[in-house]
């Protein structure tokens, strides 16, 4: 049965001038003008039997041209221009061979001049949103919420395609990004072998509970005093862990003007280390292949005392018997001091102080197993929410994309046969892939890691949700790599441009609503949905953290007795 039933009564108009995808109607209907809205939908007779157009109003207006005098009144109804802008979006079909009610994202034909046009409200609305979301609901499908304009249809995405090629959620700050995503993954729990890890740099969706979900925190001072492990959630980084680049973006001052010889140095030792820890353990399959790159671990004690070595070496002199400063006497100091100290800090206890444990040989499977695998002892468990609360900001984006490198890095040599696919949930992204021209030079390697996922992912299974508040501060290359948004309120006029720039041209007027969105409710544009949709996302059942504090309220009650002692206490042992 077809979904659109309109009478004559019920035209709005007729079509007065057609462009590409821009069509001009004239109104006849002057009490419907006035119910008219930006931004709602309206229907078109298609050239073609058993089709309608249907496109977003675009632009309403109502002119009044020179009153014209007729006999002794006037008469301004002759004169009155009523119009209305529409963008053409797509075709609605009422049978495509079996199925019927068929909606497709193209133009299959244009409206002639004269056809009628209707308002999409009531009955027809309801239908055409159905129809929408039961086409794209076949299965176990993503859902956000519901329509703003038809709070009774739900709003299915299409979960392939929102995963497929990477999705960005936008917003000013409380506009409820964290929400959408604790939905999000509140979903994808459900499904039995999901798999994804969400980068939680706030510890907010330590709430997030359930079947499916787990939780890992990145050692923190206190966790790594307490000995605390794999088995209660906590986990390590160790320093072997990170590419050659990284160690030498951490240890070596690129300003120093030795620096090209100590990051040859470094690279140098590092091979000679891990060659040697490949010897202890009888690891001689990988001992013909490894590079400095290889995951392998080595002793930073070795690797530590080679260098003091190097830094004070002798050498035979020229005379016989006497002895000269060696070529690096001395130009290893800095970078020395730079290990020492970093070694030292109790902040970074999760690189340096994982004890024997993480020098293990099997440590990285045990790792790996934990952080990308669907399944524990308990059922599955697919979602690794990862909180990066007690990581130091200053290394947090080289953390963040080792995580992320690690993940893309076993993906690529999985058998492809074997590949599950992974998506990385990037909350506050802005702080570990920023826009290049923003960042510092120790970014660029989590920046390299991330725009490599970004272009390569697809192929491997890894795919990127990229979260933050001010999409214009995130790295452009992720952004234009990202076919699905998820936009909320967004107040930035800079930030509102980033996302009117990717909206196509026809629907350019669509991000005008963005600063005026509710809370909590979203913009949805890209291949996951059929239409651009306006979605007042659900709450999710375990909502995050998101520190809403209600200052006034507060404010009238008592204050808390010795948090103040508290805090600095806690500051000081850097634990809470
Ligand atoms: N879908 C929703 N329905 C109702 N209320 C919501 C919804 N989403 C968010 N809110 C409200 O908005 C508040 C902030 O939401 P949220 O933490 O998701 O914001 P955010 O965009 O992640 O902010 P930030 O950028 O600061 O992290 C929530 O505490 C909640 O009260
Ligand atoms: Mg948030």
């Amino acid at each position: 049965m077809a979904i659109f039933n309109f009478s004559d009564e019920e035209t709005l108009g007729k079509v007065a001038s057609v462009d590409t995808t821009n069509v001009i109607v004239e109104v006849e209907n002057v009490d419907q003008l006035k119910r008219l809205q930006v931004n709602h939908l309206a229907v078109l007779q298609s050239s073609k039997p058993g089709q309608h157009l249907i496109g977003v109003i675009t632009q309403v207006t109502r002119k009044r041209g020179i009153e014209e005098v007729v006999g002794d009144g006037i008469n301004d109804q002759a004169s009155e221009l009523n119009m209305c802008r529409i963008a053409l979006i797509g075709t609605m079909l009422d049978r495509d061979g079996e199925k019927e009610n068929v909606f497709r994202r193209t133009l299959e034909s244009v409206p002639e001049i004269d056809a009628n046009c209707f308002s999409l409200e009531g009955e027809n609305l309801t239908g055409f949103m159905r129809t929408l979301s039961s086409i794209s609901a076949d299965g176990n499908a993503l859902t956000l919420g519901k329509y703003t304009l038809d709070e009774n249809a739900v709003a299915y995405l299409n979960g392939n395609k929102f995963f497929q090629r990477h999705a960005f959620v936008g917003g000013s700050t409380g506009s409820g990004k964290s929400w959408t995503t604790a939905k999000i993954i509140e979903q994808m729990s459900a499904l039995s072998s999901a798999n994804a890890i969400v980068f939680d740099l706030h510890g907010e969706y330590s709430p997030l509970v359930g079947e499916g979900i787990q939780h890992f925190k990145v050692a923190g001072p206190a966790d790594v005093e307490d000995k605390k492990t794999i088995a209660d959630g906590v986990f390590y980084l160790p320093y072997w862990l990170l590419s050659y680049e990284a160690l030498v973006s951490m240890f070596v001052d690129r300003s120093d003007q030795n620096a090209p010889n100590q990051a040859m140095i470094m690279a140098r030792e590092i091979n000679q280390a891990k060659q040697r820890y490949l010897e202890e353990n009888s690891q001689n399959d990988v001992l013909k292949h490894f590079t400095v790159d290889s995951p392998v671990p080595f002793e930073l004690d070795v690797l530590m005392a080679r260098l003091n070595e190097i830094n004070v070496e002798m050498v035979p002199g020229a005379r016989s018997g006497s002895e000269k400063q060696g070529e690096f006497y001395g130009k290893l100091a800095r970078m020395i001091s730079r290990l020492e100290n970093k070694i030292s800090d109790r902040r970074l206890g999760f690189m340096f102080n994982g004890g024997a444990d993480v020098l293990d040989f099997t440590w990285l499977d045990k790792f790996v197993t934990a952080v990308l695998g669907s399944t524990d002892e308990n059922g599955k468990a697919g979602i690794k929410i990862i909180n990066f609360s007690e990581v130091p900001s200053d290394v947090l984006p080289l953390i963040v994309s080792l995580v992320a490198r690690v993940t893309f890095s076993v993906q690529q040599w999985t058998p492809s046969e074997l590949r599950h696919p992974i998506a990385l949930l990037c909350d506050e992204a802005h702080l570990y892939m920023p826009q290049r021209n923003m960042a510092e030079s120790a970014d660029d390697i989590s920046l390299d890691i991330f725009e490599r996922i970004a272009k390569e992912g697809r192929k491997y299974g890894v795919s990127l949700v990229v979260i933050s508040q001010r999409p214009s501060e995130v790295n452009k290359t992720m952004l234009s790599q990202c076919s699905n948004f998820v936009s909320m309120r967004l107040t930035n006029a800079e930030d509102q441009g980033v996302i009117k720039r990717l909206l196509p041209d026809s629907l350019g007027g669509f991000s005008d609503i963005l600063p005026t969105l509710d809370t909590g409710e979203a913009l949805v544009v890209g291949d996951a949905s059929l239409l651009p949709s306006r979605i007042r996302v659900g709450e999710p059942h375990n909502k995050p953290n998101s520190g809403t504090v209600d200052f006034w309220d507060e404010w009238q009650q008592p204050a808390k007795d010795k948090r103040l002692s508290i805090a600095v206490g806690n500051w000081r042992k850097q634990n809470i």
